[in-house]
């Protein structure tokens, strides 16, 4: 396992890492008993699942089922190999590890030997930029754009000079085979045999991974023109670049990001070197357009609000769009910064300074409210047609908040805006909750059982299962049961809940109703009965059917109870009489205690 390193450094960095502050540095955790709990970085959540035995130095998420150690923990979240986290975490700690690299498994030698060659080339890049006079050009370049010598060092940037051997050159000298350049995405193949460099003729960022390696380049031609090829050249995807999981400026901006709970995501490297530059630190780009999954991930691992701040074209407006749907499904809150028309963060600093996207990103609009305004500029309102599609898109958007109040406010509006009446904007509210159906909901799915059971009626917590994945039994329940038939309490709370939500218009899901408690038992419970896997996949009828078996029980359970009350109550009235005598000694026996002479104060004590 020590792969290399002596399991007495192990043990040693081991020693000297605490997983809690570890992890604090990626996550906010909150103390819940002797343990710290928080939002899992290794998939998406809303309610915290992910917990850090600050006792056994260990972590788990009951959520999808990461756990481990310190090392475990980066390993997986800045996808190290074991030797990496050890180093990194060693370097964390002030502990030196020996080196020896023969034991390192084959997998993760190649992916070393990458590392240390995109190291290489992009120190090579940066030489050649500063210190030959061939990176004239792009030194020339630099200034013209105004990034200055300390930005442009923080970012390693480059310059890859013109010419089809350069880089291939300096790295073979350094002894590495042009098939592993080729792996790592710096030469193609040439034609009649041997390579030729990919970038040339550019001005090179560096693309860094969380355990700041270098995975990868982005290369700006300098020149213009169908010859100087793409505007940015990026690497392939290779063993150690995968796009999708990467930000550009992350390794650099986590900090601040963490500090401000809030990231600022930019399309371009240049935005994120301006934002830095200009004092914005907590900036990252998305290689490119579509946010993935991936990166949603990471930032929701690193942010709660995320600030997407795209170019105000019409292609920064279809990637916003999109980025806001992956961003949510992340559970990132999101807010949308829209810049003056033509620009880009780096342009608006240029032109308008630092405090103009400063201003724009603390004034960023609200998703919901940035959404709709962008429906309602695709649509004429002026024509019924018009009004109709924005109406039926602003629902099928309004369906999916959860939260009430803010989908109130939303409808209200919408209402006032299309002239109708907001009982009809109700009512077709709920048939788009109906198109979407269920519980659909990710988070909830991939949370396992694990989640410590309360002790609860199994029939209640079964038809509170069964609610929440059939809306026929939703109304079943309520013609049959009040809510006082709920003996356990987050059951007759749940219950009360989805009855709410079912009147107000709302979709019945698992996930709005977490989103009504703050009470950790509580989710616990909703979460428990949404995924229920015995419940999964059953027809409406099955369901119903199941239904109208636990209802049977519910009532009967009641039945049973009242009869023997009644019973208790029979034996009671049995015993009046006596009982009566008993009582009538008692009130004399606590008068005579009041007129006592011992007490002076008096008979408050006694209430009968
Ligand atoms: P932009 O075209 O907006 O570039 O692309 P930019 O960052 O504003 O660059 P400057 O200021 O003109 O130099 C935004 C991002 O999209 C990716 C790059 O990551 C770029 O930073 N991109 C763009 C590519 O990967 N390839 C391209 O051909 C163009
Ligand atoms: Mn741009």
């Amino acid at each position: 396992m020590s792969q290399g390193i002596p399991e007495s450094v192990v043990e040693e960095i081991r020693r000297h890492t605490d997983l809690v502050s570890l992890v604090a540095e990626y996550l906010t955790l909150e103390k819940q008993g002797k343990n710290m709990i928080g939002l899992c970085p290794f998939h998406s959540e809303k309610t915290p699942s992910f917990t850090v035995s600050p006792e056994k130095q260990l972590f788990h998420c009951f959520g999808c089922g990461a756990s481990g150690n310190v090392f475990s923990f980066i390993m997986k979240l800045d996808n190290l190999t074991f030797p990496e986290a050890a180093r990194t975490l060693a370097g964390r700690a002030g502990i030196k590890i020996p080196e020896r690299r023969a034991a390192l498994s084959k997998h993760d030698h190649l992916k070393e030997q990458l590392y240390e060659l995109n190291r290489l080339a992009a120190r090579y890049f940066q030489y050649v930029l500063r210190e030959s006079a061939a990176g004239k050009p792009a030194a020339d370049y630099l200034r013209e754009r105004g990034i200055d010598r300390e930005a442009s060092e923080m970012f390693m940037l480059g310059y890859a000079p013109r010419g089809w051997d350069n880089l291939g050159q300096f790295i073979r000298k350094k002894g590495f085979s042009p098939q592993l350049l080729q792996q790592a995405g710096l030469v193609s193949p040439r034609d009649g045999g041997g390579y030729y460099d990919r970038f040339r003729h550019r001005l090179m960022f560096p693309i860094f991974n969380l355990g700041e390696k270098v995975v990868g380049f982005g290369g700006r031609a300098l020149e213009e023109g169908d010859k100087a090829g793409p505007k940015y050249l990026n690497s392939p995807e290779t063993m150690i670049f995968e796009k999708g999981a990467i930000l550009y400026g992350l390794h650099l901006s986590r900090e601040s990001i963490r500090e401000r709970k809030a990231a600022v995501v930019v399309e371009g490297y240049t935005d994120v070197i301006a934002a830095h530059q200009a004092g914005i630190k907590n900036v990252v780009a998305s290689l490119g357009t579509s946010l993935t999954t991936g990166q949603g991930r990471l930032l929701r691992a690193q942010a709660e609000t995320v600030i997407i701040a795209y170019d105000a074209d019409s292609a920064g407006e279809v990637a916003t769009w999109r980025g806001l749907k992956v961003l949510q499904e992340a559970g990132c809150f999101v807010r949308v910064a829209e810049l003056p028309a033509g620009s880009d963060p780096d342009s608006l600093i240029r032109t308008a300074g630092a405090a103009a996207l400063t201003d724009l990103v603390q004034n960023a609009q609200y998703l919901l409210e940035y959404q709709l305004r962008i429906l309602k500029s695709r649509y004429n309102p002026a024509v019924p047609e018009g009004r109709l599609r924005y109406m039926e898109e602003a629902l099928a958007l309004l369906a999916q908040v959860s939260n009430l109040a803010e989908r109130d406010i939303y409808l209200k509006r919408l209402a006032e805006e299309l002239h109708v009446s907001e009982e009809a904007l109700r009512g077709e509210l709920k048939k788009h909750r109906q198109k979407g159906g269920g519980v659909n909901n990710l988070s909830l799915k991939d949370q396992t059982n694990n989640i410590n059971q309360l002790r609860v009626n199994p029939a209640e917590k079964m038809l509170v299962s069964l609610m929440l994945q059939e809306e026929a039994v939703v109304s079943l329940a309520r013609r049959e049961l009040t809510e006082v038939d709920f003996d356990h309490g987050a059951a007759r709370q749940t219950v009360v809940a989805i009855w709410n939500l079912e009147s107000s218009g709302a979709a019945v899901s698992g996930e709005a109703l977490i989103d009504l408690f703050e009470d950790p038992h509580m989710h616990s419970f909703i979460t428990e009965a949404a995924t229920d896997p015995s419940l999964q996949g059953l027809t409406r009828e099955q369901a119903k059917r199941a239904a109208a078996d636990c209802i049977e029980k519910i009532k009967k359970r009641i039945l049973t109870r009242r009869r023997q009350e009644l019973q208790r109550e029979l034996k009671d009235m049995a015993l009046n009489d006596q009982a009566r005598n008993l009582l009538r000694e008692q009130q004399q026996m606590i008068t005579g205690l009041r007129r006592s002479p011992y007490r002076s104060g008096g008979g408050e004590d006694f209430n009968g």
